[in-house]
């Protein structure tokens, strides 16, 4: 027993002295010690020599080495990989050139939607946002769009099956709901977001898409700032030298409503592929809000006057990027986004 204390004694000393300060020693370390072959493997083999009177005591002793051996190795761990071969200073070469990150890039639907807010900011519109699941009155009711009116058939709605009453909504209008209710006028606001409707998808459709919506309401509000708030979009956006025109049309929250087409940016009007030889491209729909709208909303129509309009962005950035399949902007095909690396 006592040689056995004496020993261990003996190894501690040598554990503490071992130096274990690169990958190397340490490996070393634990073969040495704690490996299969190694000394506390070793010494544990010894307990048949001891006494039974005294194995107690002995396991105990041959137990703490155990644990005193293995502290050393972990605690040594830390340190001794970070040392593990230190470079020396011939081998950083700190002229060379260092390794390129690659940038992603915007996505295309992305840098459209922010060339077409940041216009209507510099005319003092702000960004509102809406839900995507929304319910039955604020995408169709309270648009003066009421239960079995035909013009819901505009759009095929996606409906949420456990509740008839949510749906995904169609168009970004129902913001302007939202922010009407809230019934701090005026209101100058612009939308952007997803929408939803169930079409067949295809190169030039998609089950989802996305929408600009603008929308100001103010006392004294008339077509012609209507015309003159878009007529500045379109500059800014297409260029001082593209005309606009509106054509009557039909939405049942404006009235009067309108199409506006601008002239094609592409060819300048002359007639190409894009604009089907017409010369025009049609780009958004607009309007007087319908004072329905404005009093299913608890706005005073007799006080208030205002107007809207609603884009899609799809249309424009595929005209304006070139790019001939819309399912192209859903895909995140590597290939596809990394084109539009700087671009703005
Ligand atoms: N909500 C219409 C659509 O999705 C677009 C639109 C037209 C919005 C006229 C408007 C508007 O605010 O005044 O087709």
């Amino acid at each position: 027993m006592q040689d056995l204390v004496q020993k261990i004694e003996a190894y501690r000393k040598e554990i503490e002295v071992f130096e274990v300060s690169t990958a190397q020693q340490l490996e070393e370390y634990r073969i040495k010690f704690l490996g299969t072959k190694g000394i506390v493997k070793a010494i544990f083999g010894e307990m048949k020599t001891v006494a039974p009177e005294n194995k107690r005591e002995a396991g105990q002793v041959l137990n703490e080495f155990k644990q005193f051996a293995e502290a050393r190795y972990e605690e040594a761990k830390g340190s001794a990989i970070s040392n593990e071969q230190p470079a020396t200073e011939e081998e950083i070469d700190l002229t060379l050139p260092g390794d390129p990150i690659e940038i992603g890039a915007r996505h295309p639907i992305t840098l459209m939607r922010n060339r077409i807010v940041s216009i209507f900011q510099r005319l003092g519109f702000s960004v509102a946002d809406g839900p995507e699941i929304e319910d039955d009155w604020h995408n169709f009711t309270a648009l003066n769009l009421p239960e079995n009116h035909p013009a819901r058939d505009m759009q095929d709605t996606f409906y949420i099956s456990q509740n008839p009453d949510w749906l995904l909504r169609t168009h970004t209008s129902n913001v302007q709901i939202r922010e009407m209710q809230k019934g701090k006028l005026p209101i100058r606001i612009i939308c952007p977001g997803r929408v939803y409707r169930n079409e067949t998808i295809s190169a030039r459709s998609h089950c989802f898409f996305h929408q600009v919506e603008g929308l100001y309401i103010d006392e004294n509000v008339s077509f012609a700032d209507l015309k003159q708030t878009l007529y500045f979009f379109v500059q800014e956006m297409f260029g001082k030298d593209v005309k606009v025109r509106f054509r009557p049309s039909y939405f049942p929250f404006t009235e009067p409503s309108a199409e506006m087409d601008v002239s094609c940016f592409i060819c300048g009007g002359k007639g190409c592929r894009i604009c089907k030889h017409s010369g025009w491209v049609e780009i958004l729909g607009c309007g007087m809000v319908h004072p329905n709208v404005l009093e299913a909303c608890g706005i005073d129509a007799e006080k208030y006057t205002g107007f809207a309009f609603g884009m899609g962005i799809e249309r424009p950035a595929m005209l304006l990027y070139d790019v001939t399949d819309i399912r192209l902007f859903s895909e995140n095909d590597i290939r596809f986004l990394k084109q539009f690396k700087g671009a703005t």
